[in-house]
């Protein structure tokens, strides 16, 4: 059988508000990433991962989802997503979506109706309310925080007037957790998966994909390990409870109708038998694995996430998956030191990232260089802000509208000078008109990358040989010959014998400069 497209494939996440705004809102729309599609084919992706775009208030931006079926007014209506898939496929670009089943938003009707109907009733039965503890029931039914900050339970009041039951939010109150051991939760979700399967929707990616399961009883947590970031530890009770697995199986046989199409879930779990389970054969296609991600830019730990993330997926005869960056987490260069430190570091990872074996995801600027913006305060608008009362900044910094032309903002990204976040004038320099025809920019740099990646034979196999290398260095090779060298220490080094293909920074005198990577055959 021959491999799936998927399995080494260039995903790109299109931000959707921050990709192209076309109706002059100042928010990004599916029309402005269908006048941007030229741009995306001469990139050379195979795919886009659209975050949410279902009906919603917005108030995580669309991971808050009211109607699961249809496409949300500010984004263009389901007009403007067929339009989007219409032309993307004319391209050969597959259209991925954000499939949100750990929550809905809390102005869903089920929501409302389960407000409305009160305890013990069917309706409240499709989410996870319970009563307080303490007296008059005034306390949550457990410890659990918000991965946004603050307790994950609110209290409702009810029908009669009198404060009343607690429902849980494992993220924001507008979030209600629903209860996947209601069956009516899954048959809800398997319309919705149908409903865009056969629209023509090549897949999805699915959000919190650990999360749907809670254990019985929900226990407390260990609030000594709580932290107040995506991330969980391995035994949080919230997260990566064994039902999952059943729910993934049931998404699974629905996906089974529909060959084509990929399931690739946000499985924030590190354990690699633990994180192999999601990747099981009759589970989902992909797994995102965050290791390489989070680590530093150091030879040693990268070299030891490449070695894990491969790991868990041969446990169970799997894909790889590889990402540097997405918009929960700060912007490469930002995360690797900065300005041109930064920037030559996230440029040598992208080499890395792109000659490992398997699907790569590449974040939308991640193409121009784009670092993290420094927002002030009245600007933010991630939930997380106000959450954590004003101390976590939360990811806008990473969200920032793309700059397409032009020397000041908004840089083509829309008519409206009032962006939904502001964009910084130095941006001015990292514009992909001002990138398209430099050989020396970021964005030809991508080009290239993943032109070779996708056309040369080198590239070809599912596994990788270590090769021996200097001190806060590493090598491997590929299976078809491709050799990656990455430069992690604080001198030049030799290249290993072999024609060089591409390097991340301009040799010196014939050697690769420190925070460098190349590519050889
Ligand atoms: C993970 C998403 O990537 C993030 O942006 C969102 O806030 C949470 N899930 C909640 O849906």
């Amino acid at each position: 059988m021959p491999a799936p497209w998927w399995s080494r494939a260039v995903f790109y996440q299109v931000y959707p508000r921050s990709f192209r705004d076309s109706d002059g809102d100042g928010v990004g729309d599916l029309d402005g990433v269908t006048s941007r599609l030229d741009y995306l084919q001469q990139l050379g992706v195979d795919a886009i991962w659209l975050n949410p775009v279902m009906v919603s208030p917005m108030v995580d931006h669309g991971y808050d989802v009211a109607d699961a079926r249809d496409v949300d007014a500010l984004f263009g209506g389901l007009g403007a997503l067929d339009r989007l898939i219409e032309a993307a496929h004319g391209r050969g670009i597959k259209i991925t979506m954000d499939l949100v089943p750990n929550h809905t938003s809390s102005h869903h009707p089920w929501f409302q109706a389960a407000l409305r109907a009160g305890p013990g009733s069917d309706e409240r039965d499709r989410y996870i309310f319970r009563d307080g503890t303490g007296p008059d029931g005034g306390r949550p039914p457990n410890n659990w925080l918000s991965i946004f900050g603050g307790p994950a339970w609110t209290r409702v009041v009810e029908p009669d007037g009198e404060p009343g039951q607690w429902y849980l939010h494992l993220f924001d109150a507008e979030q209600p957790d629903l209860n996947w051991d209601n069956p009516e939760v899954f048959e809800d979700l398997e319309k919705t998966l149908r409903f865009w399967l056969d629209r023509g929707v090549d897949g999805f990616r699915i959000d919190v994909a650990h999360g749907m399961a809670k254990p019985p009883g929900l226990p407390d947590m260990r609030l000594a390990k709580a932290e107040m970031v995506l991330a969980n530890m391995d035994d949080d009770p919230r997260f990566n409870n064994d039902g999952v697995h059943e729910i993934h199986r049931q998404i699974r046989r629905v996906f089974d109708d529909y060959a084509h199409a990929v399931a690739i879930g946000e499985v924030w779990v590190y354990d690699n038998e633990q994180f192999s389970r999601y990747v099981r054969p009759d589970e989902l296609h992909l797994g995102f694995n965050f290791r390489l991600l989070r680590t530093r830019f150091d030879a040693g730990g990268i070299r030891e996430a490449i070695e894990n993330s491969m790991a868990a997926a041969d446990l169970v005869d799997a894909t790889a998956t590889w990402t540097l960056s997405n918009h929960d987490v700060d912007r490469t260069p930002t995360r690797y030191g900065g300005g041109h430190l930064g920037l030559s570091r996230a440029l040598a990872m992208t080499l890395v990232m792109l000659a490992l074996p398997g699907a790569v995801f590449v974040y939308n600027g991640e193409e121009l260089g784009l670092p993290n913006v420094d927002l002030p305060d009245e600007a933010l608008r991630d939930p997380i802000w106000e959450r954590s009362g004003r101390t976590l900044r939360g990811r806008d910094a990473c969200r920032v509208p793309m700059p397409w032309e032009g020397d000041a903002p908004p840089f083509g990204f829309s008519a409206n000078p009032q962006t939904w976040l502001p964009i910084p004038p130095e941006w001015a320099a990292l514009t992909a008109e001002k990138q398209r025809d430099d050989p020396d920019s970021t964005l030809s740099f991508y080009r290239r990358a993943i032109d070779m990646r996708r056309s040369r034979p080198q590239f070809g196999g599912r596994s990788v040989q270590w090769l021996a290398s200097p001190d806060d260095c590493l090598a491997f090779r590929r299976d078809g010959g491709l050799k990656c060298v990455l430069n992690a220490s604080r001198v030049a080094i030799p290249l290993p014998d072999g024609e060089l293909l591409l390097a991340s920074a301009p040799l010196v005198d014939g050697d690769l400069p420190p925070d460098a990577a190349a590519w050889l055959v």
